[in-house]
């Protein structure tokens, strides 16, 4: 029999993150967590490997895990499939804001073209603690610099996602990433999520998400019932889907649904979930 003693440990994995890059640390988190669930809505055992292995106090930091995360990252992978399918060999993505998301080894298929573009100090972490894919390319650079539009093929209409992204941004320039897309693609398709105001101002106050953890500033809510008109006028991109966490996967969020059939609060009160396409 092997003996346990004799396979080390591999070393742990360091991190040197803060601000809004130490945030692709949360989701990875929720991510490690849903994969142990027997109901669970993603497959992510490299997630779980990383929080395995990397350094960092993930329970003190972002508290118990909870569905929010896996919901969105399911939403995500299943509309990338459907348009990986749709595209066929024309399909291009773009991953905003990518983090350590593992999404490119959950699909199980890859486009020929995936550009993962993030700051400079997310992207070195992202390099060394995943392997490299061999049809993504990482792209050091904020999404708001239209630098990363010009890798993409003449007349591309690509799959753009931001997962946990633009809240980070001033609304301004929100509009102005996303009406840029819409001009320079028409066809495209966008996936983004979005916090209502008023939890947008809790994170101006400084929201303590745990006791050692306070989010970085969400300059950017928006109500569910603003965002098409923000899109179509704003934006030049039409809604395929709007929906809220709770509506993907009910079984998963029940204390929540009841609270959700009241108009009211959820109008005010409901994060979302954007899949938009530029006209
Ligand atoms: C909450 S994490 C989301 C990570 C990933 N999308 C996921 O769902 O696991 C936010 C990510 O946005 C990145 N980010 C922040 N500002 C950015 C910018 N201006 N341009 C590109 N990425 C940015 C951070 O470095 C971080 O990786």
């Amino acid at each position: 029999m092997a003996d346990k003693a004799a396979s080390p440990k591999p070393p742990a994995l360091s991190v040197e993150l803060s601000g809004v890059p130490e945030t692709m640390l949360w989701p990875l988190w929720h991510r490690a967590a849903e994969t142990r669930r027997p109901d669970r809505l993603i497959e992510d055992p490299m997630a779980a490997d990383l929080v395995a292995r990397i350094d960092y106090d993930f329970a003190g930091s972002f508290g118990r895990p909870n569905a929010a995360h896996p919901i969105r990252a399911r939403v995500c992978d299943d509309l990338l499939r459907g348009y990986l399918k749709r595209a066929a060999e024309d399909a291009v993505v773009i991953a905003l804001g990518e983090g350590l998301e593992t999404q490119l080894w959950r699909l199980g298929e890859a486009p020929d073209r995936w550009f993962s573009v993030d700051l400079p100090e997310a992207i070195a972490v992202r390099r060394r603690l995943l392997p490299a894919h061999p049809r993504a390319t990482l792209v050091e650079g904020s999404a708001l610099d239209p630098a990363w539009m010009d890798l993409l093929p003449e007349g591309a209409a690509p799959f753009v996602s931001a997962a946990g992204l633009l809240m980070y941004f001033e609304e301004k320039d929100v509009a102005a990433l996303l009406s840029r897309i819409a001009e320079r693609f028409p066809g495209a398709e966008v996936f983004f999520d979005t916090i209502p105001p008023f939890f947008s101002r809790k994170t101006l106050k400084g929201f303590k998400v745990t006791k050692r953890y306070t989010a970085p500033p969400m300059p950017w809510g928006i109500r569910i019932d603003e965002l098409p008109r923000f899109l179509e006028d704003r934006c030049g991109l039409e809604v395929v889907s709007l929906q809220t966490y709770l509506d993907p996967f009910p079984q998963r969020t029940r204390l929540y649904r009841l609270l959700s059939r009241i108009g009211f609060l959820r109008r005010r009160l409901a994060p979302c979930l954007v899949h938009a396409r530029a006209r």
